[in-house]
Protein backbone atom coordinates (compact mmCIF):
# COMPACT_ATOMS: atom_id res chain seq x y z
CA UNK A 1 0.00 0.00 0.00
CA UNK A 2 1.45 3.64 -0.68
CA UNK A 3 1.95 5.81 1.95
CA UNK A 4 -1.04 8.11 3.38
CA UNK A 5 -1.67 11.72 2.42
CA UNK A 6 -1.69 13.13 5.77
CA UNK A 7 -3.91 15.75 5.99
CA UNK A 8 -3.98 18.58 8.53
CA UNK A 9 -7.51 19.89 9.36
CA UNK A 10 -8.09 23.92 10.23
CA UNK A 11 -11.65 24.42 11.18
CA UNK A 12 -14.26 21.84 12.37
CA UNK A 13 -17.65 23.97 11.64
CA UNK A 14 -19.91 23.02 8.57
CA UNK A 15 -17.27 22.29 6.02
CA UNK A 16 -14.91 20.83 8.19
CA UNK A 17 -17.43 18.35 9.49
CA UNK A 18 -18.26 17.42 6.00
CA UNK A 19 -14.68 16.59 5.10
CA UNK A 20 -14.45 14.13 8.05
CA UNK A 21 -17.97 12.59 6.87
CA UNK A 22 -16.43 12.45 3.00
CA UNK A 23 -13.41 11.01 3.97
CA UNK A 24 -14.93 7.99 6.46
CA UNK A 25 -18.06 7.30 4.22
CA UNK A 26 -16.43 6.89 0.98
CA UNK A 27 -12.95 5.93 2.20
CA UNK A 28 -12.22 3.08 0.04
CA UNK A 29 -13.01 4.60 -3.17
CA UNK A 30 -11.48 7.49 -2.57
CA UNK A 31 -7.91 5.20 -1.70
CA UNK A 32 -8.73 3.79 -5.50
CA UNK A 33 -9.09 7.06 -7.14
CA UNK A 34 -6.34 8.72 -5.30
CA UNK A 35 -4.07 5.73 -5.40
CA UNK A 36 -3.44 6.06 -2.02
CA UNK A 37 -5.49 6.45 1.12
CA UNK A 38 -6.41 10.14 2.63
CA UNK A 39 -5.72 10.34 6.59
CA UNK A 40 -6.35 13.04 8.85
CA UNK A 41 -3.37 13.05 11.34
CA UNK A 42 -4.11 16.52 13.41
CA UNK A 43 -6.95 19.03 13.65
CA UNK A 44 -7.50 22.87 15.19
CA UNK A 45 -10.76 24.72 15.85
CA UNK A 46 -11.23 27.57 19.14
CA UNK A 47 -13.39 25.54 21.45
CA UNK A 48 -11.54 21.93 21.82
CA UNK A 49 -14.65 20.83 24.11
CA UNK A 50 -17.23 21.76 21.70
CA UNK A 51 -19.57 18.04 20.47
CA UNK A 52 -19.30 18.02 16.65
CA UNK A 53 -21.34 15.07 16.30
CA UNK A 54 -18.08 13.13 15.24
CA UNK A 55 -15.51 11.20 17.32
CA UNK A 56 -11.97 13.50 16.77
CA UNK A 57 -9.97 10.87 18.90
CA UNK A 58 -7.82 9.36 16.54
CA UNK A 59 -6.27 13.24 15.75
CA UNK A 60 -3.99 15.51 17.56
CA UNK A 61 -5.74 18.62 18.76
CA UNK A 62 -3.82 21.60 17.57
CA UNK A 63 -4.85 24.94 19.70
CA UNK A 64 -3.00 27.07 17.54
CA UNK A 65 -4.11 25.87 14.35
CA UNK A 66 -0.89 27.98 12.61
CA UNK A 67 0.94 25.49 14.10
CA UNK A 68 0.01 22.37 11.47
CA UNK A 69 1.92 23.72 9.14
CA UNK A 70 5.27 22.61 11.36
CA UNK A 71 3.77 19.46 11.87
CA UNK A 72 5.42 16.56 10.70
CA UNK A 73 2.59 14.28 10.63
CA UNK A 74 1.12 16.94 7.78
CA UNK A 75 1.87 16.75 3.90
CA UNK A 76 -1.68 19.31 3.15
CA UNK A 77 -3.12 21.32 5.37
CA UNK A 78 -6.80 21.91 4.53
CA UNK A 79 -7.92 25.42 6.16
CA UNK A 80 -11.84 25.52 6.23
CA UNK A 81 -11.91 28.37 8.72
CA UNK A 82 -12.25 31.13 6.65
CA UNK A 83 -11.61 35.28 6.81
CA UNK A 84 -9.25 37.43 4.61
CA UNK A 85 -6.33 38.40 6.45
CA UNK A 86 -5.55 37.04 10.15
CA UNK A 87 -5.07 33.25 11.44
CA UNK A 88 -6.56 31.83 7.56
CA UNK A 89 -4.03 33.73 5.83
CA UNK A 90 -1.14 32.86 8.69
CA UNK A 91 -1.93 29.21 8.37
CA UNK A 92 -1.16 29.94 4.29
CA UNK A 93 1.83 31.09 4.26
CA UNK A 94 3.30 29.08 6.85
CA UNK A 95 1.84 25.90 5.36
CA UNK A 96 3.40 26.98 1.72
CA UNK A 97 6.90 28.01 3.77
CA UNK A 98 6.80 24.51 5.14
CA UNK A 99 6.86 22.98 2.04
CA UNK A 100 2.78 21.46 2.31
CA UNK A 101 0.13 21.73 0.34
CA UNK A 102 -2.52 23.86 0.92
CA UNK A 103 -6.47 23.57 0.10
CA UNK A 104 -8.93 25.75 0.94
CA UNK A 105 -12.49 27.29 0.52
CA UNK A 106 -11.68 30.18 1.61
CA UNK A 107 -13.01 32.71 -1.05
CA UNK A 108 -12.04 36.11 0.47
CA UNK A 109 -8.73 35.06 1.34
CA UNK A 110 -8.34 33.71 -2.44
CA UNK A 111 -9.83 37.04 -3.65
CA UNK A 112 -7.72 39.08 -2.06
CA UNK A 113 -4.31 37.45 -1.17
CA UNK A 114 -4.42 34.65 -4.67
CA UNK A 115 -1.68 35.62 -6.50
CA UNK A 116 1.03 36.12 -3.49
CA UNK A 117 -0.29 32.57 -2.26
CA UNK A 118 -0.19 31.29 -5.69
CA UNK A 119 3.58 32.79 -6.53
CA UNK A 120 4.88 30.78 -3.26
CA UNK A 121 3.16 27.65 -4.10
CA UNK A 122 5.13 28.11 -7.61
CA UNK A 123 8.29 29.04 -6.33
CA UNK A 124 8.02 25.77 -4.27
CA UNK A 125 6.46 23.38 -6.66
CA UNK A 126 3.68 23.19 -4.13
CA UNK A 127 -0.15 22.60 -4.59
CA UNK A 128 -2.13 25.27 -3.91
CA UNK A 129 -5.72 24.54 -4.24
CA UNK A 130 -9.60 26.12 -4.00
CA UNK A 131 -12.14 24.24 -5.65
CA UNK A 132 -14.80 24.64 -3.03
CA UNK A 133 -14.14 28.75 -3.03
CA UNK A 134 -16.23 28.95 -5.89
CA UNK A 135 -19.90 27.83 -6.10
CA UNK A 136 -19.28 25.20 -3.52
CA UNK A 137 -20.17 21.65 -4.89
CA UNK A 138 -19.81 22.96 -8.56
CA UNK A 139 -16.59 21.83 -10.00
CA UNK A 140 -16.64 25.01 -11.82
CA UNK A 141 -12.66 25.82 -11.25
CA UNK A 142 -11.80 22.37 -12.15
CA UNK A 143 -14.20 22.82 -15.28
CA UNK A 144 -12.17 25.74 -16.53
CA UNK A 145 -9.29 24.91 -15.74
CA UNK A 146 -9.45 21.27 -17.49
CA UNK A 147 -12.62 20.70 -19.42
CA UNK A 148 -12.88 23.55 -21.04
CA UNK A 149 -9.23 24.52 -21.36
CA UNK A 150 -9.13 24.07 -25.16
CA UNK A 151 -10.77 27.23 -25.69
CA UNK A 152 -10.74 30.66 -25.57
CA UNK A 153 -13.39 31.24 -22.97
CA UNK A 154 -15.47 34.68 -24.38
CA UNK A 155 -18.13 35.35 -21.22
CA UNK A 156 -18.45 33.55 -18.18
CA UNK A 157 -21.33 34.56 -15.89
CA UNK A 158 -23.89 33.28 -13.78
CA UNK A 159 -25.55 32.93 -10.15
CA UNK A 160 -23.15 32.89 -7.42
CA UNK A 161 -24.58 33.60 -4.08
CA UNK A 162 -27.46 31.24 -2.47
CA UNK A 163 -28.29 33.46 -0.45
CA UNK A 164 -29.30 36.11 -2.95
CA UNK A 165 -30.56 33.95 -5.01
CA UNK A 166 -32.90 32.19 -2.60
CA UNK A 167 -34.03 35.67 -1.56
CA UNK A 168 -35.18 36.63 -4.83
CA UNK A 169 -36.97 33.53 -5.73
CA UNK A 170 -39.08 33.64 -2.52
CA UNK A 171 -39.73 37.13 -3.24
CA UNK A 172 -40.73 35.65 -6.79
CA UNK A 173 -42.80 33.19 -5.14
CA UNK A 174 -44.43 34.90 -2.40
CA UNK A 175 -44.63 38.55 -3.49
CA UNK A 176 -43.13 39.08 0.00
CA UNK A 177 -40.51 42.15 0.20
CA UNK A 178 -36.71 41.98 0.75
CA UNK A 179 -36.90 42.80 4.17
CA UNK A 180 -39.35 40.16 5.06
CA UNK A 181 -37.77 37.48 3.04
CA UNK A 182 -34.18 38.25 4.60
CA UNK A 183 -35.45 37.94 8.21
CA UNK A 184 -37.27 34.53 7.21
CA UNK A 185 -33.40 32.97 5.60
CA UNK A 186 -31.68 34.05 8.42
CA UNK A 187 -34.46 31.81 10.55
CA UNK A 188 -33.70 29.00 7.79
CA UNK A 189 -30.12 29.51 7.83
CA UNK A 190 -30.13 30.35 4.24
CA UNK A 191 -28.33 33.83 5.58
CA UNK A 192 -25.66 34.64 7.90
CA UNK A 193 -26.68 37.30 11.26
CA UNK A 194 -24.79 39.52 9.13
CA UNK A 195 -25.45 38.94 5.76
CA UNK A 196 -23.97 42.05 4.36
CA UNK A 197 -21.40 40.20 2.12
CA UNK A 198 -23.99 37.81 0.61
CA UNK A 199 -26.87 40.89 0.22
CA UNK A 200 -24.46 43.22 -1.09
CA UNK A 201 -22.94 41.33 -3.71
CA UNK A 202 -19.24 41.65 -2.45
CA UNK A 203 -19.14 37.52 -1.92
CA UNK A 204 -20.28 36.75 -5.52
CA UNK A 205 -17.32 39.32 -6.60
CA UNK A 206 -15.16 37.41 -4.52
CA UNK A 207 -15.82 34.26 -6.79
CA UNK A 208 -15.90 36.19 -10.19
CA UNK A 209 -12.58 37.73 -9.64
CA UNK A 210 -11.16 33.93 -9.23
CA UNK A 211 -13.14 33.02 -11.61
CA UNK A 212 -12.16 36.30 -14.28
CA UNK A 213 -8.24 35.05 -13.49
CA UNK A 214 -8.58 31.31 -14.43
CA UNK A 215 -10.85 31.71 -17.07
CA UNK A 216 -8.89 34.52 -19.23
CA UNK A 217 -5.30 34.17 -17.91
CA UNK A 218 -6.26 38.07 -16.18
CA UNK A 219 -4.13 38.99 -12.73
CA UNK A 220 -7.08 38.74 -10.12
CA UNK A 221 -8.04 41.58 -9.64
CA UNK A 222 -11.02 41.72 -7.17
CA UNK A 223 -10.56 45.78 -6.29
CA UNK A 224 -11.50 46.43 -10.08
CA UNK A 225 -15.22 44.34 -9.45
CA UNK A 226 -18.09 46.42 -9.95
CA UNK A 227 -20.50 45.84 -7.44
CA UNK A 228 -24.17 46.29 -6.63
CA UNK A 229 -25.98 43.99 -4.07
CA UNK A 230 -29.90 43.50 -4.41
CA UNK A 231 -31.27 45.52 -1.10
CA UNK A 232 -32.64 48.16 -3.77
CA UNK A 233 -34.74 45.57 -5.53
CA UNK A 234 -38.77 45.59 -4.33
CA UNK A 235 -41.50 43.42 -4.53
CA UNK A 236 -43.05 45.45 -7.66
CA UNK A 237 -39.72 45.00 -9.69
CA UNK A 238 -39.76 41.37 -9.25
CA UNK A 239 -43.78 41.79 -10.52
CA UNK A 240 -43.30 44.23 -13.08
CA UNK A 241 -40.46 41.53 -14.86
CA UNK A 242 -42.39 39.11 -14.69
CA UNK A 243 -45.32 40.39 -16.72
CA UNK A 244 -42.21 41.39 -18.71
CA UNK A 245 -41.14 37.54 -19.08
CA UNK A 246 -38.14 38.17 -16.47
CA UNK A 247 -36.78 36.80 -13.35
CA UNK A 248 -34.58 38.85 -11.13
CA UNK A 249 -31.75 37.22 -10.28
CA UNK A 250 -28.21 38.55 -8.96
CA UNK A 251 -25.77 38.14 -11.62
CA UNK A 252 -22.38 38.12 -11.75
CA UNK A 253 -20.51 38.41 -15.12
CA UNK A 254 -16.89 38.90 -16.62
CA UNK A 255 -15.65 39.01 -20.06
CA UNK A 256 -12.48 40.81 -22.21
CA UNK A 257 -12.49 43.40 -24.81
CA UNK A 258 -9.26 43.82 -27.11
CA UNK A 259 -8.75 47.08 -28.17
CA UNK A 260 -6.72 47.31 -30.81
CA UNK A 261 -2.95 48.14 -29.72
CA UNK A 262 -3.99 49.36 -26.58
CA UNK A 263 -4.35 45.63 -24.96
CA UNK A 264 -7.34 43.88 -23.15
CA UNK A 265 -9.50 45.26 -20.74
CA UNK A 266 -11.09 42.79 -17.97
CA UNK A 267 -15.34 43.32 -17.24
CA UNK A 268 -16.02 42.23 -13.91
CA UNK A 269 -19.26 42.77 -12.60
CA UNK A 270 -21.98 42.19 -10.15
CA UNK A 271 -25.69 43.39 -10.44
CA UNK A 272 -28.95 42.17 -10.27
CA UNK A 273 -30.53 41.93 -13.86
CA UNK A 274 -33.52 40.74 -15.48
CA UNK A 275 -33.62 37.37 -16.62
CA UNK A 276 -35.21 36.36 -19.59
CA UNK A 277 -37.46 33.19 -18.48
CA UNK A 278 -36.25 31.18 -21.34
CA UNK A 279 -32.79 31.56 -19.83
CA UNK A 280 -31.41 28.56 -18.39
CA UNK A 281 -30.39 30.32 -15.45
CA UNK A 282 -33.78 31.45 -14.73
CA UNK A 283 -35.12 28.48 -13.52
CA UNK A 284 -32.00 28.57 -11.06
CA UNK A 285 -34.40 28.91 -7.76
CA UNK A 286 -33.24 28.72 -4.03
CA UNK A 287 -30.00 28.22 -2.38
CA UNK A 288 -28.83 27.04 -5.86
CA UNK A 289 -25.52 28.15 -7.71
CA UNK A 290 -24.99 28.06 -11.77
CA UNK A 291 -22.18 29.22 -13.92
CA UNK A 292 -22.30 29.57 -17.82
CA UNK A 293 -18.85 29.78 -19.75
CA UNK A 294 -18.89 30.25 -23.35
CA UNK A 295 -16.24 29.01 -24.98
CA UNK A 296 -14.68 29.71 -28.29
CA UNK A 297 -15.21 25.75 -29.39
CA UNK A 298 -17.24 24.35 -26.94
CA UNK A 299 -20.01 26.91 -26.84
CA UNK A 300 -22.26 27.50 -23.49
CA UNK A 301 -21.32 25.28 -20.86
CA UNK A 302 -23.64 25.25 -17.79
CA UNK A 303 -22.44 24.15 -14.48
CA UNK A 304 -25.38 24.04 -12.12
CA UNK A 305 -25.70 22.66 -8.80
CA UNK A 306 -25.24 23.55 -4.54
CA UNK A 307 -23.32 26.41 -3.66
CA UNK A 308 -22.96 25.65 -0.30
CA UNK A 309 -23.47 23.34 2.33
CA UNK A 310 -21.50 20.72 3.99
CA UNK A 311 -21.53 17.66 1.79
CA UNK A 312 -21.39 19.82 -1.60
CA UNK A 313 -18.51 21.89 0.07
CA UNK A 314 -16.92 18.84 1.33
CA UNK A 315 -17.21 17.12 -2.15
CA UNK A 316 -14.99 19.92 -4.10
CA UNK A 317 -12.68 19.92 -1.10
CA UNK A 318 -11.68 16.18 -1.35
CA UNK A 319 -11.77 16.76 -4.91
CA UNK A 320 -8.44 19.13 -4.65
CA UNK A 321 -7.32 16.31 -2.17
CA UNK A 322 -7.66 13.28 -4.66
CA UNK A 323 -5.65 15.66 -7.43
CA UNK A 324 -2.81 16.50 -4.70
CA UNK A 325 -2.90 12.54 -3.47
CA UNK A 326 -2.02 11.58 -7.53
CA UNK A 327 0.74 13.96 -7.14
CA UNK A 328 -0.64 16.84 -9.65
CA UNK A 329 0.77 20.37 -8.65
CA UNK A 330 0.06 22.19 -11.57
CA UNK A 331 -0.28 26.29 -11.25
CA UNK A 332 -3.56 27.46 -9.13
CA UNK A 333 -4.58 30.19 -11.56
CA UNK A 334 -3.97 27.87 -14.76
CA UNK A 335 -0.98 29.52 -15.58
CA UNK A 336 1.74 30.52 -13.54
CA UNK A 337 1.44 33.89 -12.07
CA UNK A 338 3.97 35.75 -13.81
CA UNK A 339 2.36 34.78 -17.27
CA UNK A 340 -1.13 36.12 -15.79
CA UNK A 341 -2.16 39.60 -17.57
CA UNK A 342 -2.39 43.00 -16.18
CA UNK A 343 -5.74 44.29 -17.74
CA UNK A 344 -7.17 47.15 -16.80
CA UNK A 345 -10.88 47.23 -15.31
CA UNK A 346 -12.93 47.89 -18.86
CA UNK A 347 -15.62 51.41 -18.16
CA UNK A 348 -18.61 50.07 -19.01
CA UNK A 349 -20.65 52.84 -20.61
CA UNK A 350 -20.43 52.07 -24.28
CA UNK A 351 -21.95 48.48 -23.82
CA UNK A 352 -25.07 48.28 -25.61
CA UNK A 353 -27.71 47.18 -23.46
CA UNK A 354 -31.10 46.64 -22.76
CA UNK A 355 -32.57 48.30 -19.85
CA UNK A 356 -35.24 48.36 -16.92
CA UNK A 357 -35.64 51.38 -15.19
CA UNK A 358 -38.25 51.96 -11.53
CA UNK A 359 -39.06 55.56 -11.06
CA UNK A 360 -40.91 56.14 -7.65
CA UNK A 361 -42.51 59.17 -8.81
CA UNK A 362 -44.92 62.05 -7.14
CA UNK A 363 -48.37 61.13 -8.09
CA UNK A 364 -49.40 64.49 -9.93
CA UNK A 365 -49.85 65.06 -13.69
CA UNK A 366 -46.77 65.82 -15.81
CA UNK A 367 -44.45 63.65 -14.09
CA UNK A 368 -44.15 61.03 -17.13
CA UNK A 369 -43.88 63.72 -19.41
CA UNK A 370 -40.66 64.86 -17.32
CA UNK A 371 -39.17 61.56 -17.42
CA UNK A 372 -39.91 60.70 -20.95
CA UNK A 373 -38.16 64.06 -22.00
CA UNK A 374 -35.21 63.32 -20.06
CA UNK A 375 -35.15 59.84 -21.40
CA UNK A 376 -35.48 61.35 -25.31
CA UNK A 377 -32.93 64.36 -24.46
CA UNK A 378 -30.33 61.56 -23.47
CA UNK A 379 -31.22 59.36 -26.65
CA UNK A 380 -33.00 56.46 -24.72
CA UNK A 381 -35.53 54.71 -26.92
CA UNK A 382 -37.87 53.34 -24.49
CA UNK A 383 -39.42 50.25 -25.77
CA UNK A 384 -42.56 49.52 -23.06
CA UNK A 385 -43.37 51.37 -19.93
CA UNK A 386 -45.69 50.26 -17.09
CA UNK A 387 -47.31 52.80 -14.84
CA UNK A 388 -48.99 51.24 -11.79
CA UNK A 389 -52.83 52.14 -11.17
CA UNK A 390 -52.98 53.02 -7.79
CA UNK A 391 -49.95 55.61 -5.38
CA UNK A 392 -48.64 53.78 -2.53
CA UNK A 393 -49.24 54.08 1.10
CA UNK A 394 -46.91 57.67 0.49
CA UNK A 395 -48.76 58.89 -2.20
CA UNK A 396 -46.03 57.71 -4.55
CA UNK A 397 -46.23 55.66 -7.98
CA UNK A 398 -44.76 53.30 -9.35
CA UNK A 399 -43.68 53.84 -12.89
CA UNK A 400 -41.33 51.17 -14.95
CA UNK A 401 -40.11 51.24 -18.02
CA UNK A 402 -37.88 49.00 -20.44
CA UNK A 403 -35.73 50.32 -23.01
CA UNK A 404 -34.63 49.64 -26.59
CA UNK A 405 -30.80 48.70 -26.76
CA UNK A 406 -28.67 51.53 -26.35
CA UNK A 407 -25.24 52.46 -24.64
CA UNK A 408 -25.38 52.02 -20.82
CA UNK A 409 -24.01 55.57 -21.20
CA UNK A 410 -27.02 57.30 -22.32
CA UNK A 411 -29.32 55.82 -19.39
CA UNK A 412 -27.07 57.50 -16.68
CA UNK A 413 -27.56 60.90 -18.56
CA UNK A 414 -31.09 60.36 -18.81
CA UNK A 415 -30.87 59.93 -14.91
CA UNK A 416 -28.09 62.59 -14.54
CA UNK A 417 -31.18 65.33 -16.15
CA UNK A 418 -33.67 64.25 -13.45
CA UNK A 419 -31.09 64.71 -10.60
CA UNK A 420 -32.94 66.83 -8.16
CA UNK A 421 -36.32 66.72 -9.74
CA UNK A 422 -39.26 66.80 -6.92
CA UNK A 423 -40.61 64.63 -9.06
CA UNK A 424 -38.99 61.52 -8.21
CA UNK A 425 -39.66 60.92 -4.37
CA UNK A 426 -36.87 58.28 -4.18
CA UNK A 427 -33.38 57.36 -6.18
CA UNK A 428 -35.07 55.19 -9.67
CA UNK A 429 -33.67 51.83 -9.92
CA UNK A 430 -31.66 50.63 -13.16
CA UNK A 431 -31.47 46.72 -14.00
CA UNK A 432 -29.75 45.55 -16.80
CA UNK A 433 -31.75 42.83 -19.21
CA UNK A 434 -29.27 39.78 -19.31
CA UNK A 435 -28.35 39.08 -23.18
CA UNK A 436 -29.50 35.82 -23.74
N1 LIG B 1 -20.64 26.65 4.71
C1 LIG B 1 -20.62 26.50 3.40
O1 LIG B 1 -21.56 25.97 2.80
C2 LIG B 1 -19.44 26.99 2.61
C3 LIG B 1 -19.46 26.88 1.20
C4 LIG B 1 -18.34 27.27 0.46
C5 LIG B 1 -17.24 27.78 1.13
N2 LIG B 1 -17.28 27.92 2.49
C6 LIG B 1 -16.08 28.46 3.16
O2 LIG B 1 -15.54 27.47 4.01
C7 LIG B 1 -14.95 28.08 5.13
C8 LIG B 1 -15.55 27.48 6.41
O3 LIG B 1 -16.94 27.74 6.40
P1 LIG B 1 -17.93 27.02 7.45
O4 LIG B 1 -19.29 27.31 6.97
O5 LIG B 1 -17.52 25.61 7.68
O6 LIG B 1 -17.65 27.89 8.76
P2 LIG B 1 -18.09 27.56 10.25
O7 LIG B 1 -19.15 26.53 10.29
O8 LIG B 1 -18.31 28.86 10.90
O9 LIG B 1 -16.76 26.91 10.87
C9 LIG B 1 -15.60 27.62 11.05
C10 LIG B 1 -14.63 26.80 11.87
O10 LIG B 1 -13.42 27.54 12.03
C11 LIG B 1 -13.05 27.51 13.40
N3 LIG B 1 -12.32 28.73 13.72
C12 LIG B 1 -12.77 30.02 13.62
N4 LIG B 1 -11.79 30.88 13.97
C13 LIG B 1 -10.72 30.11 14.32
C14 LIG B 1 -9.43 30.38 14.79
N5 LIG B 1 -9.00 31.64 15.00
N6 LIG B 1 -8.59 29.33 15.03
C15 LIG B 1 -8.99 28.07 14.82
N7 LIG B 1 -10.22 27.74 14.38
C16 LIG B 1 -11.07 28.75 14.12
C17 LIG B 1 -14.34 27.39 14.18
O11 LIG B 1 -14.03 26.82 15.44
P3 LIG B 1 -15.16 26.51 16.55
O12 LIG B 1 -16.05 25.48 15.90
O13 LIG B 1 -14.41 25.94 17.69
O14 LIG B 1 -15.84 27.81 16.82
C18 LIG B 1 -15.14 26.46 13.27
O15 LIG B 1 -14.82 25.11 13.57
C19 LIG B 1 -15.15 29.59 4.95
O16 LIG B 1 -14.03 30.13 4.30
C20 LIG B 1 -16.35 29.66 4.03
O17 LIG B 1 -16.39 30.84 3.27
C21 LIG B 1 -18.34 27.52 3.23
Amino acid sequence: MSEPLKLGLAGLGTVGIGVINLLRTNGDLLTARAGRPMQITAVSARDKTRDRGVDLADYAWVDDMRDLAARDDVDVVVELVGGTDGPALDLAQAALKHGKGFVTANKAMIAHHGLELAATAEAGNLPLKFEAAVAGGIPVVKGLREGASANAIERIYGILNGTCNYILSQMEDTGADFADVLADAQELGYAEADPTFDIEGVDAAHKLAILASIGFGARLDFDAVRVTGITQVQAADIAQADTLGYVIRLIAMTDVEQKDGEGSTLLQRVRPCLVSKDHPLASVDGPTNAVVAEGNFSGRLLFQGAGAGDGPTASAVVADLIDIARGEVGAPFSIPVADLEAMAPTEPGHRMERTYIRFTVADRPGVLAEITAAMRDAGVSIESLIQKGRPNEGGDVLVAMVTHEGQERSVQQALHLLDGSDSLTAPPLVLPLLRN
